[in-house]
């Protein structure tokens, strides 16, 4: 067909010996937002790295345009018209917004990089695309979700024939997912094809065209977005039916674990007081911004404060630093993984067990054969797809990755569990299995809180939901009470009186 761009067919890749990709086929239409999903390790990223040159297919055919296409470095994609959002942040830290935009292609006279120039241009960008940032501001000062706008407003500063944008809303507020869609509609409308990975299914409905599923490596179907539901995609992506995405166990609540009275830190939140008991899990919902993060960052010794009190199995005790935290049982899984916590260079072994090394080996020397025995069943209670657990977590997929971070934590065994978005770029199948376990440790007796954006999320494995805005408690619901609306209404600040 004449309004195919482009065509991918027979595609297979193995990384030593392992198949990434097992005969993949992809099809994409001019004009079309085209939605890839899979679970984590299915071969997403592999498959749009291949279209890029950044690997070579072993096998397979691609035209691009209606011509062969065959790419031996991303210059070669570029200079075909494609460009693409990574999943994960590659820019420069030590460099401004503006030349991280036009890196490699900076205005020059007589030899020389016209700063003047780089700078207008790259306002007159993220004007355009409503991105309100200083073009001349470092990027190292940016936060996670700026530095993703910046990296959009690069992908399309190329102009573009297709766009690739592997999870562009992982780290964005609900604000900049409008904002993005708009930007993927207009770029639409001017005949741009979009590839978009997500494991958000609502934003897959709301913005695609069409959907194609991968699962373990190979094609399974390619559909109009109009012809399917979430039902059946899911089941298309695990290959089975998913029954209960939220299967909490009913835990029994003992006493008090942690207790934090007013704690206060100026500017970002404000005499915050909250208790958790063992066997308890409490949801922390807030829209993005509300100081969740912060307060529990805080709560680890991560940052400073102003006031407040934290009291554990009934004791006060200093949390100056993270290490004080985790001698007091406190363990916290943080948000941005990717910037916390990952040794990338190192084995998956390695980095899940780091943090055990002590529990494991009362002497000096390292248990091994406990050490590999208690980080195979962490690899299977996650479902973490891996060839060897001596491979490098830089081979991981995305997902993946996170759940190495999310498997060190669980295994150290805390009294008090933080985790904040736990399931955040974790596909559907693999989330359900994190809830699960997460709903066992509880059972167990330990104390966990768990920050999420998802409101069923936090309304399917809470038993009470504390909810935050502005920096301050607005009021804490039990499981009985808990709905979507009173949630938000508290969320957003909007309470009735008497309500
Ligand atoms: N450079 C590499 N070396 C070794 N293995 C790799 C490499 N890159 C990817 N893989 C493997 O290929 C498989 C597919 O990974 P890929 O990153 O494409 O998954 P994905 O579908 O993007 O998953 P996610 O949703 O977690 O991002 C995984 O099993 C991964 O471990
Ligand atoms: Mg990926």
């Amino acid at each position: 067909m004449d309004d195919v761009i482009l065509e991918m067919r027979g595609i297979s890749k193995t990384f030593s010996g392992v198949y990434a990709l097992r005969d993949a086929q992809l099809t994409i239409r001019r004009g079309e937002v085209h939605a890839l999903i899979g679970e984590n390790g299915a071969g997403k990223s592999t498959l749009m790295k291949i279209i890029l040159g950044v690997h070579a297919p072993d096998a397979g055919e691609m035209t691009f345009k209606g011509k062969a296409f065959r790419p031996q470095k991303p210059m070669d994609a570029l200079q075909a018209g494609i460009s693409m959002i990574h999943q994960e942040i590659s820019l420069a830290d030590n460099m401004t917004v503006a030349e991280n935009i036009w890196i490699g292609r900076e205005p020059a006279s007589h030899g020389f990089v016209n700063y003047k120039a780089l700078r207008e241009d790259a306002a007159k960008l993220l004007a355009e695309l409503r991105i309100i940032i200083d073009p001349s501001e470092k990027v190292g000062h940016l936060s996670v979700a700026q530095m993703q706008m910046v990296e959009i407003a690069r992908a399309i500063s190329y102009n573009a024939d297709l766009i690739i944008m592997d999870e562009p809303t992982s780290a964005l507020t609900e604000e900049e997912v409008g904002m993005l869609f708009s930007i993927i509609r207009t770029l639409r409308d001017k005949g741009v094809s979009v590839i978009m990975i997500t494991h958000k299914l609502d934003e897959l409905f709301e913005i695609s065209d069409a959907v194609t599923v991968l699962r373990d490596g190979s094609y399974v179907s390619a559909h109009p977005i109009s012809e399917i539901d979430e039902k059946k995609l899911i089941s298309l992506m695990v290959g089975r039916e998913l029954s209960e995405l939220f299967p909490k166990q009913e835990a029994q609540i003992g006493e008090t674990v942690l207790r934090v009275q007013g704690l206060t830190r100026k500017g970002l939140f404000e005499d915050v007081s909250f208790a958790v008991h063992r066997g308890e899990i409490l949801g922390v919902a807030g829209l993005m911004g509300a100081g969740r993060s912060e307060i529990m960052t805080a709560l680890f010794g991560g940052m400073p404060v102003d006031g407040g009190e934290i009291y554990i199995d009934g004791e006060r005790v200093a949390i100056r630093n993270p290490r004080d935290a985790i001698r007091h049982g406190l363990a916290m899984v943080t948000e941005d993984r990717k910037l916390t916590g990952l040794s990338l260079c190192r084995s998956c072994k390695e980095n899940i067990s780091v943090t055990n090394l002590k529990r494991t080996s009362p002497s000096a020397f390292l248990n091994k054969k406990k050490e590999m025995e208690e980080v195979r069943e962490m690899i299977h209670a996650l479902s973490i797809r891996l060839a060897d657990p001596e491979q490098a977590v830089r081979s991981l997929s995305g997902g993946n990755q996170q759940k190495i971070v999310l498997a060190r934590w669980l295994l150290t065994a805390p009294k008090v569990l933080i985790l904040d978005e736990p399931t955040r770029g974790i596909d559907v199948g693999a989330k359900s299995e994190i809830h699960r376990l997460i709903s066992e440790l509880a059972c167990k007796g330990m104390a966990v809180i768990m920050i999420s954006s998802e409101l069923p999320e936090v309304l399917g494995m809470s038993d009470r939901i504390m909810v935050v805005h502005g920096g301050r408690v607005r009021g804490v619901l039990s499981r009985a009470e808990a709905t979507q609306e009173n949630v938000m209404a508290l969320a957003t600040n909007t309470v009735k009186e008497g309500a």
